[in-house]
């Protein structure tokens, strides 16, 4: 069964939102491939495509996390380093002529894993500790009516709305 990013997933953080996106977007498309053994080209775009996903998603998400003083942003950096060196073995073997169908498949298992265990739950984490920090910067929760401007005039999504609604 496919990974696919549904509304679970959705931070309210329009940025961060399209970038994950386009990561199982991505992700779908490298998946096809490998199961055509199309090889050693789709690898590389692939790794070409996490590069710059390495650089402008983790940048970006940890900038937040610093400016927001998030506490256990330590460890987040701590994973997302972790998941470039993992690539850069990866892209390594590539280079030393391993099989490429081989790296693709080991490649697919530790995107499913990252998935699961990051998007899912790490950055699951901070998107909580934003919300929570924003609803207490404001020292209220808002209501239905300003919810509905705030959807229709698309500055948050429905579902940041929906959990800073008045209960
Ligand atoms: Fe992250």
């Amino acid at each position: 069964m496919p990974l696919q990013w549904n509304r679970e997933l959705e931070t309210g953080i329009r940025e961060l939102d399209v970038q994950q996106q386009e990561l199982f977007a991505k992700f779908e498309l490298f998946s096809a491939a490998i199961e055509l053994e199309h090889g050693h080209k789709q690898v590389e775009e692939f790794f070409h495509y996490l590069d710059h996903y390495a650089q402008e998603h983790f940048k970006y998400e940890e900038d937040m996390q610093e400016r927001s003083k998030f506490p256990e942003r330590a460890e987040h950096v701590t994973a997302h380093r972790r998941f470039v060196e993992e690539l850069e073995a990866f892209k390594a073997g590539l280079r030393s002529g391993r099989d490429a169908q081989e790296i693709a498949l080991a490649v697919k298992a530790t995107m499913i894993r990252w998935i699961i265990s990051h998007s899912k739950h790490m950055d699951r984490a901070f998107n909580d500790y934003l919300l929570a920090a924003s609803e207490k910067a404001k020292g209220q929760l808002i209501s239905k009516k300003l919810g509905e401007i705030l959807v229709n005039s698309q500055i948050v999504s429905a579902v940041t709305v929906e959990r800073a609604l008045v209960k």
